[in-house]
């Protein structure tokens, strides 16, 4: 852990505060939700509590304004192991009573993480994979043994759709601190019902030695550390420049309120920017919706595997508390996050969020050749709003960041631990790349899907999308230099489904056309992709079927708070059809009205033997640029930065 000065900014307990309607659920409320759902006689002992999350209020009623006097509402799903249904509830936590509850018929909702805990050590106790372990490696002792779940999917299997399955992938480590990633036990599945928790068969595909190398990376097991590093520390004197009430925000211009929730970790609700005397919307909610990494291998041990890490296992549920490990610098806000176990007991991720200022280099910067003693230059700042969680394997960090020029930028850092095979001495993968003698890691993939709810300075919105292209050589471009910006307004869902286009700069637009800039032009802000990809399976393969929100990069629908989740609400062993490929089917009006942007982004990574054994991050995320939204640079009234004495400089 480097220099981290966490502050005590958490306001006293005494002292009443006023709710934003959007704050995440307290300790007590998720509390409250699951008594009422007890004494309501709604819990057995075999339910669990997949998730408990705010309710959030209509839209009109956080627009109008009202702090603190509405009424805090719960949404739970709830899956009961012996008659393998899952039920939907609300509750008022105001009048303290069931609101709803619902039966989902047909559905296998969110791994639990307990799920994940119970399932290593049904497989560790199962004479059955003890059986096989034995036979396959003449090993019979389980306890080094690491068991991750992975999610059964659905390739039409009857049992797909009546149990509630996991196919867990198995390592073996050399000693109980060991990398045990490096040596995958391949060719073993255990398939587990985890309404029994028991293993029902393990499935074996033939005989793969034991990687025998050990490949580790904690500081106690790396023979040499480099010795030539110096600190280097950030020092904000005076206190961080954010103010923090709950879970609300401000920071410079830009107001806003952070959410937490099981399924989708970290969102960003209400991001308003003071212009002026004017308090402007932009963006009413953004959230990480799903999330599925494919995998590139037809071997019998691989064929299957690829994870919806929010919809099947939880993004918020398998958020780290930062309290340890989280290696920002300088003054960090952090914020908890309320879940509870899947049995109804309280379970605090402390320390879930993180929140600081970084500088960024410059922000601008312009020397008048006439007065070259005199340059002006301003230091940019952004706000960083991040969570990072850990699906078995896999890092994934989710960071916000808000500039001073009013830039919103989203990023995904992946890093973590590949997800490994084991290869026979002397020969080659096809679909992955050796990483170490006789391991190999898969090609796959990884798409994110995010839903931006856009109110830009008011509901009514339209998404434009704007291409560049060049004019023909004619007598008004003799020169053939000419090339213009094309702008089409989206006027339905089908129309709006889209792709990167490299050969016409392609972006989009969000502007409201009934609030118009001081050149008489809608205010808007430009959505701008960052690096993406297509997905590589075939169109036809069982996994796309779930996760149809790769189909497209981008997607606009109207708004409909009900519509969540790119892959659907249940993509747990769905057949699949769900969510945006659904919903936009109807091909519903999307212009001058309350709108949704889905954006689909993804990353191939064909491995190498640098991300062993463990993975220097890779980026991936998209920026919002307000495009006419202000009159001006609205940075451009940002103050110089005191200048440095000259013994600060290295010569
Ligand atoms: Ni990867």
């Amino acid at each position: 852990m480097n220099s981290v000065t966490p502050l005590n900014l958490h306001p006293s307990t005494n002292s009443p505060r006023v709710f934003h309607p959007l704050e995440p659920l307290t300790a007590h409320e998720v509390q409250t939700a699951v008594d009422l759902l007890k004494s309501a006689g709604k819990v057995t002992p075999t339910t669990r509590f997949v998730s408990v999350s705010l309710a959030e209020p209509s839209k009109a009623e956080v627009h109008s304004g009202a702090r603190g006097a509405g009424l805090r509402n719960a949404f739970i799903v709830l899956f009961d192991n012996l008659t393998n249904t899952c039920h939907e509830a609300t509750v008022s936590l105001t009048e303290e009573r069931v609101t709803t509850w619902k039966h989902v018929p047909g559905v296998q909702p969110t791994m639990t993480i307990d799920e994940q805990t119970e399932c290593e050590q049904a497989v560790i106790a199962s004479p059955l994979f003890k059986a096989a372990l034995l036979e396959h490696t003449g090993i019979d002792d389980t306890s080094l043994v690491m068991v991750d779940i992975w999610s059964a999917g659905n390739y039409g299997d009857a049992e797909e759709s009546l149990l509630r399955l996991a196919r867990p992938l198995c390592f073996l480590r050399a000693d109980s601190s060991d990398n045990g990633y490096v040596r995958p036990i391949e060719g073993i599945r255990p398939v587990v019902d985890l309404n029994r928790m028991e293993v029902i068969r393990v499935e074996q595909y033939g005989k793969w030695p034991l990687p025998s190398e050990s490949m580790n990376y904690s500081p106690a097991r790396v023979s040499t550390l480099r010795t030539d590093i110096k600190p280097l520390e950030i020092d904000q004197p005076e206190g961080p420049s954010f103010e923090v009430d709950g879970y609300q925000v401000s920071w410079q211009k830009w107001k806003f309120v952070i959410g937490f929730n099981a399924r989708e970790g970290l969102t960003l609700h209400h991001l308003r920017c003071q212009d002026g005397e004017q308090e402007r919307s932009i963006l009413y909610r953004g959230s990480l919706t799903e999330m599925v990494v494919p995998y590139g291998d037809p071997g019998p041990t691989q064929r299957r595997k690829n994870a919806f890490d929010v919809g099947e296992y939880g993004m918020g549920m398998c958020a780290n508390s930062l309290e340890l490990g989280c290696d920002c610098l300088g003054l960090i806000r952090y914020f908890d996050a309320h879940l509870c176990t899947s049995r109804g007991a309280p379970l605090t991720i402390k320390n879930a969020i993180c929140m600081h200022e970084e500088d960024y280099g410059i922000l601008w910067k312009h020397t008048d050749r006439r007065h070259p003693d005199s340059p002006e230059v301003r230091r940019s700042r952004r706000l960083v709003i991040s969570s990072i969680s850990t699906v078995e394997n896999y890092e994934y960090g989710f960071f916000w960041y808000l500039y001073q020029d009013g830039t919103i930028e989203f990023e995904v850092k992946l890093t973590g631990i590949l997800s490994l095979g084991a290869f026979h001495q002397g020969e080659k993968p096809t679909y992955g790349v050796l990483v170490a003698p006789m391991v190999y890691a898969p090609n796959h993939q990884h798409f994110f899907n995010m839903r931006l709810d856009f109110d830009v300075d008011g509901v009514a919105n339209s998404v434009h999308r704007i291409d560049v292209t060049a004019d023909p050589v004619h007598e008004k471009n003799p020169f053939g230099n000419a090339f213009q910006a094309k702008s089409t307004v989206l006027r339905s869902e089908k129309e709006a489904m889209g792709n990167l286009n490299l050969e016409t700069a392609r972006t989009w637009k969000i502007v409201n056309s009934g609030v118009l800039n001081r050149l008489g032009e809608p205010v808007g802000y430009k959505f701008l992709p960052g690096d993406n990809t297509y997905p590589f399976a075939s169109p036809d393969a069982w996994w796309r079927k779930r996760a149809g929100f790769v189909n497209h990069h981008v997607w606009v629908t109207p708004y409909d708070p009900d519509e969540k989740y790119g892959a659907g609400d249940y993509p747990n062993q769905s057949l699949g059809g769900e969510g945006l490929t659904r919903w936009t089917m109807a091909d519903r009006p999307i212009e001058n009205s309350d709108i949704v942007f889905w954006y689909t982004f993804g990353h191939t990574h064909i491995p190498r033997p640098e991300d062993c054994p463990v993975m220097p991050t890779a980026y991936i995320g998209f920026t919002l640029k307000p495009n006419g939204f202000f009159d001006m640079n609205p940075a451009n009234d940002v103050p110089p930065s005191k200048k440095k004495p000259a013994k600060d400089c290295c010569h």
